[in-house]
């Protein structure tokens, strides 16, 4: 362009461009609360030297091993305490500035004399990491020679809007085993996610072992077949079928490596125990667990009318199943350090507690006047069971209001006892107005509305932009501080193995990390597509097939 039609351009078009060009050169997803990006570039190669605060250990030697397995460069590890130097990454930390960055904000500024990270916490520090990778890895698809890396001036500041930025993963309908779940753990740690929901057990698969019920491995972890698909023709349905058994357990050993992975990455790991219902492979292990007490095998059915083939619900008339719940609670509060446990709570099948005379004998002697009342009656029990533990109970949002939408008597709660204060609701459906009626009643919640969070929704249903717009925050909504964050979801039942996985994940959860963590006034969509460019061209290396929308 000649510089006389250069001049010719309008000045507001000027503007934007020279207002768009650092957000173009630097991407980070998600996206930095404050990037300033300043000419000139740092040189990162083996000469670098790396000082840690003694508190980041684990962090610095994360990070050395990392940056020699992905970018083929051992930085050199100075003992010189902490001073600017030229040539140096210096990780230190400083808790005064949780006050600017909060408990999980970090500085990252990159000049002529290096590089430096201050987290305001053990987290920060790693965050700021994370931002230094997605640096590094720009660097390299720009085509910079390797084991060198050049990298811009720049000057971040940066913290996250919500505490709570979570992943469930339904490994019930098929079971993924831990390998896949540390590289997913990888994936969430690199995207600044720090809540692994585990999804253990449910309908079609038991997926950890409690030694006093050995059944529900040897039984309730294994099924003969898979339902594949299902037509309807003049109301005929016919169900098709994988023809394979399917099977996957992880041994407590597992389970523990998991759990230190993923604490390494500074993500919390939260085991879901499903309870009262999607307990049908746990019926099939132990029969007397039912409302029949008829036995029954693991479905192979997923959807189309899953309980065909075993009319049961779980009878919690009975103590024997009571304490049953309790014994598998306390195996896994003793395994998890996590702090909250969930407890499941959703989809109760009332019309099958309807059908058994002791779940109605029970009711009458409590005085109870709905199923609803006895639902809420057993998460209230269980959530204070874990209370007596120093253990907080999360749980579908069901567990607030009997069966949401559902104007008949039998669904309808009246009691006035509600599961234990600390409890942890995890919203995902029904009216958001649900959201404010729980904070009202002084609970912490984490909003999963499935319409935005369910990733086993196809990309027509739910795109990558709808996603990206989803507000955690319903608007007008008091007591915000009561939202925690959110969570997105992959129940499992199409997804048959890891490629599926993910597809169905990614790009999907990067624009759920930028929900989680960048304020609603710095997100956009179009800049947010460009700034994927560097996380597909990672997701390619580590052989991770995205879709494509
Ligand atoms: C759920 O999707 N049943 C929580």
């Amino acid at each position: 362009m000649m510089p006389s039609e250069f001049r010719r351009l309008p000045a507001v078009f000027l503007l934007t461009l020279w207002l768009s060009l650092p957000s173009f050169a630097v991407r980070i997803v998600p996206k930095p609360d404050h990037l300033v990006l300043k000419s000139g570039s740092y040189r990162l190669s083996r000469e670098t030297g790396f000082v840690h605060h003694p508190k980041l250990d684990g962090e610095a030697k994360w990070f050395s091993e990392l940056l020699s397995a992905e970018h083929g460069i051992s930085i050199e590890k100075r003992r010189s305490g902490i001073h600017a130097g030229s040539n140096v990454l210096i990780l230190d930390l400083d808790s005064s500035l949780t006050a600017e960055f909060g408990s999980e904000g970090y500085l990252l500024d990159i000049g002529q004399a290096g590089i430096k990270i201050i987290g305001a916490s053990r987290a920060g520090a790693f965050y700021g990491l994370q931002t230094l990778r997605q640096l590094l890895m720009q660097s390299e698809a720009s085509g910079e020679v390797k084991k060198s890396y050049s990298i811009p001036y720049v000057e971040i500041r940066d913290r996250p809007r919500f505490p709570w930025r979570g992943f469930m993963l339904d490994v019930s309908r098929h079971f993924f085993d831990a390998e896949v779940i540390k590289k997913l753990l990888d994936e969430m740690a690199l995207l600044k996610m720090n809540i692994f929901h585990w999804h253990l057990t449910d309908d079609q698969g038991w997926r950890i072992p409690i030694p006093k019920y050995p059944e529900l491995i040897s039984v309730a972890s294994r099924r003969d077949s898979s339902q594949t698909g299902m037509h309807e023709t003049d109301g005929e349905k016919t169900f098709k079928f994988d023809g394979r058994p399917h099977q996957g357990y992880y041994t407590h050993d597992e389970i523990k490596a998991v759990i230190r992975y993923a604490a390494e990455r500074h993500i919390k790991v939260i085991p879901e125990i499903d309870m009262p219902s999607h307990n049908q492979a746990a019926m099939a292990a132990y029969p007397w667990l039912s409302t029949t007490g008829k036995p029954s095998t693991v479905p192979t059915v997923f959807y189309g009318e899953p309980y065909a083939k075993n009319p049961a619900e779980i009878d919690i008339s009975n103590p024997r199943v009571i304490r049953f719940f309790k014994d598998v609670l306390d195996v896994v509060a003793e395994l998890f350090p996590s702090d909250i446990i969930h407890i499941g709570g959703d989809e109760v099948w009332y019309d099958l507690w309807a059908e058994s005379a002791d779940i109605n004998k029970f009711i009458e002697i409590k005085g109870f006047q709905s199923y609803a009342d006895l639902q809420m009656w057993f998460s209230t029990v269980m959530s204070e069971y874990l209370s007596t533990k120093g253990k907080r109970a999360m749980a579908w949002n069901d567990v607030l209001g009997g069966h949401l939408e559902n104007p008949d008597p039998a669904h309808t709660l009246t009691v006035d006892f509600r599961p234990a204060r600390s409890t942890v609701v995890g919203f995902w459906r029904g009216n958001p107005t649900l959201i404010e009626d729980a904070a009202n009643r002084g609970y912490d919640i984490v909003n999963g509305h499935n319409d935005f969070t369910y990733f086993n929704f196809g990309y027509q249903g739910l795109p990558l932009s709808k996603v990206y717009s989803f507000d955690p925050i319903p608007s007008n909504m008091p007591f915000k501080t009561k939202i925690l964050g959110a969570t997105c979801h992959l129940w499992t039942e199409h997804i048959p193995d890891r490629e599926r996985l993910y597809f169905y994940l990614f790009p999907r959860i990067s624009a759920f990390a930028e929900v989680g963590w960048t304020e609603p006034t710095n997100k956009h969509f179009d800049q947010f597509v460009k700034n994927l460019d560097v996380l597909k061209e990672h997701w390619r290396k580590v052989g991770i097939n995205y879709a494509e929308e």
